[in-house]
């Protein structure tokens, strides 16, 4: 598809009042990566980041304040949040009180398409319907900046989701109030390019180390984390000019090593941070071979095993068929670019 940047197409307003709002979202990749905060309270990342919202595996997310309840009640998948999710769930509402005025507790029913925790950016998707919907049901008439600024402080990469195709996340100046104002995401309007993204799932485990985690271990222990945080501004010009000209080999390249160094700095960590498997490996060889073949195919993996594949929307079934082979036994799903967050209507759920 072409990806539609409009900053909200057809949006509906909230539900009728006590109903609260819907708001359905897509992960995004990124192609230069967000790895490491410089302010972990306020989530601001150390660098610009750069991404492509997808049209596969949306998260719908009901928020809906319930002045009777004692307490938020927050289920995923059907089942109620416990622990870390849960609490990062409460935390994003409470800012959401905060800004409203309001005071009620909310319930909160999120569903996920893709499998939680496996490096396949639920918490983007996650926390980007939680904003739109969120914001809606509390009655904040919120642009898309400012709802891409209060996605950030769920998930920074939630802050991409927002919006549809290519996206951009500005990491901001200063500290403080200033940080936080110039921290957000918009449309990348220039892009001239509609990939795909054939994505192997090679394990869709629960990651053993959350992002979280492994980002503050990097920036705190990897004595490669500044070089590659520089290098990532290079990485975000040089990958904006191939977006433009509609290069996929420029764009591929650049993405491939912008991940691959981003994995290289957290296995330098203390003690190291690996998501790769055998499986992984397989695959990263397999999209070599078919670039030897000539096929202009270039993997990016986040914060698990999985590989995603960027390539010729004509290539796609081959890209596919080579990763199967490369890792029997994978689930193989191929995305294109997708459209930014948006509130449902009660009668399209
Ligand atoms: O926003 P988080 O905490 O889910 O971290 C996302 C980190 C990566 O997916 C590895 C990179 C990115 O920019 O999405």
């Amino acid at each position: 598809m072409r990806t539609d940047h409009r900053a909200d197409p057809a949006a509906p307003a909230a539900d009728a009042p006590g109903q609260g709002a819907t708001a359905v979202a897509h992960p995004n990749i990124a192609l230069i990566k967000y790895w490491g905060k410089r302010d972990e309270r306020l989530m601001i990342p150390y660098a610009d980041s750069l991404s492509v919202t997808l049209d596969i595996f949306p998260t719908t997310t009901t928020v809906r304040p319930d002045p009777g309840a004692a307490a938020d009640s927050v289920t995923l998948d059907g089942r109620p949040a416990q622990g870390e999710v849960r609490r990062r769930v409460v935390g994003f509402l409470d800012l959401l009180r905060k800004r409203s005025g309001r005071s009620e507790p909310a319930v909160v029913d999120t569903r996920n398409s893709v499998p939680t925790g496996a490096g396949l950016a639920s918490s983007a998707s996650g926390f980007a319907a939680l904003a739109l919907a969120g914001a809606a049901a509390y009655g904040l008439d919120l642009d898309r900046t400012v709802l891409s600024r209060l996605a950030r402080r769920g998930s920074a990469s939630a802050s991409r989701s927002l919006f549809g195709g290519f996206a951009v996340c500005h990491a901001g100046r200063g500290i403080g109030t200033a940080a936080d104002f110039g921290s957000y995401a918009e449309p990348v309007p220039d892009a001239d390019l509609d990939p795909a993204l054939v994505i192997a799932v090679v394990d869709a485990g629960a990651k053993t180390v959350s992002s979280r985690d492994a980002m503050r271990r990097t920036v705190e222990t990897s004595p490669l984390y500044r070089a590659w945080a520089a290098s990532c501004t290079a990485d975000l010009t040089e990958i904006r000019a191939a977006l433009r000209q509609g290069d996929l080999p420029a764009v591929g390249e650049i993405a491939e090593r912008n991940a691959l160094g981003m994995h290289a700095t957290m296995l330098a960590a203390r003690p190291a941070v690996r998501y790769f498997s055998p499986a992984t490996m397989a695959v990263l060889d397999g999209v070599l071979r078919l670039r030897a073949d000539g096929v202009p195919a270039y993997a990016t993996m986040d914060a698990g095993p999985n590989v995603k594949v960027l390539c010729h929307p004509a290539d796609a079934d081959r890209v596919a068929e080579a990763v199967r082979q490369a890792a029997p036994g994978c689930s193989v799903f191929t995305a294109r670019p997708g459209p930014g967050a948006r509130l449902t209507t009660e009668a399209e759920r």
